[in-house]
């Protein structure tokens, strides 16, 4: 059986993290045509993938049976509404992953209904880490959900919701969460270097003690607060070190930050759907 072939509109960071992953992944890269205006991203994405690329869009959408829009949100009205007589007529599924860019919105644009699946990765899906959040539409099949989680599961984990509110959420936390955790980071070499290190080593201790308690969460074998308690002795220096964060309320302050993205996140998506 062939495989189903993708149309990757927007040849720059996500699409060719997304064309770089399904590769890996093992993808033909005879399934896969990359689509940009831009001579130099056709280029970049050709040489580091050996996928074909093309300027012509429409064309594009006629032979593929999946449609990744990869373009900024800015230009997502203009370039849906470019391919727009193509989604109608040859009615690929369409996987859009652009931040804020709601499904009524494409429809609209598009001029009628087709299968959309809503993703909602985040940049370290650039090295193949990604957190993904996926909404879709009723009439997208089971076998076309099944071929969404591959696509963005080629560049880190997925997970469905059931209410396209919930990208929101998830925009707020997976999205936008890389930067809290630089955050941390950067408080904690602070710490460090006030406290004597060098900054080269105060980043090194940091990120790797980042990576550590990720690896050690990810394993899933106790969940994050069981984690803590563990490696927390009573009378302890961890001890002290986490009653000072949290009488400092740690945690509402995640909340709040969290809160506060999200309606960041609803802002934006009224204002990328006008017009
Ligand atoms: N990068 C991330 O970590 C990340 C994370 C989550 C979600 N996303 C989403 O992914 C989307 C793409 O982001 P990105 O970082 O990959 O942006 P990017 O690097 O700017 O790439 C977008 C590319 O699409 C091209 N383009 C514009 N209009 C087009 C059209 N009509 N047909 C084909 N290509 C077109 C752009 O060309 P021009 O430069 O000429 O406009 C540009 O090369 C965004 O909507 C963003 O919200 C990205």
């Amino acid at each position: 059986m062939s495989l189903p072939r993708i149309a990757l509109i927007g040849c720059g960071n996500m699409g060719r993290s997304l064309a770089g992953g399904l590769i890996q992944a093992g993808w033909s890269a005879d399934a896969l045509h990359g689509i940009d205006p831009e001579p130099e991203q056709r280029e970049k994405l050709k040489s580091q993938t050996g996928i074909s690329v093309t300027a012509d869009g429409t064309a594009a959408v006629s032979r593929a049976d999946v449609v990744v829009l990869a373009v900024k949100p800015q230009g997502m009205r203009d370039t849906v509404r470019e391919l727009a007589e193509a989604l109608r007529q040859y009615r690929p599924l369409v996987i859009t992953v652009a931040a804020g860019v709601r499904i009524e919105s494409i429809q609209s644009w598009i001029g009628a209904p087709v299968p959309l699946v809503r993703a909602m990765p985040n940049t370290p899906a650039l090295l193949g880490a990604g957190a993904t959040g996926l909404y879709c539409t009723a009439d997208v099949t089971a076998a076309q959900r099944q071929l969404a989680e591959r696509i963005l599961g080629a560049v880190g984990i997925v997970q469905w919701v059931e209410h396209e509110a919930l990208l929101d959420v998830i925009t707020a936390l997976s999205g936008s969460g890389p930067a809290y955790f630089f955050l941390v980071m950067e408080g904690l070499i602070r710490a460090g270097v006030e406290l004597g290190l060098s900054p080269a080593q105060a980043l090194t201790l940091t990120v790797q003690t980042a990576l550590g308690a990720a690896r050690m969460a990810a394993a899933g074998v106790a969940d994050p607060a069981d984690l803590r308690r563990q490696v927390t002795s009573p009378g302890g220096t961890t001890e002290e070190g986490v009653r000072i964060l949290e009488e400092n309320g740690l945690q509402e302050i995640l909340v709040r930050a969290v809160q506060a993205a999200r309606q960041r996140s609803e802002e934006l998506a009224r204002q990328f759907g006008e017009g």
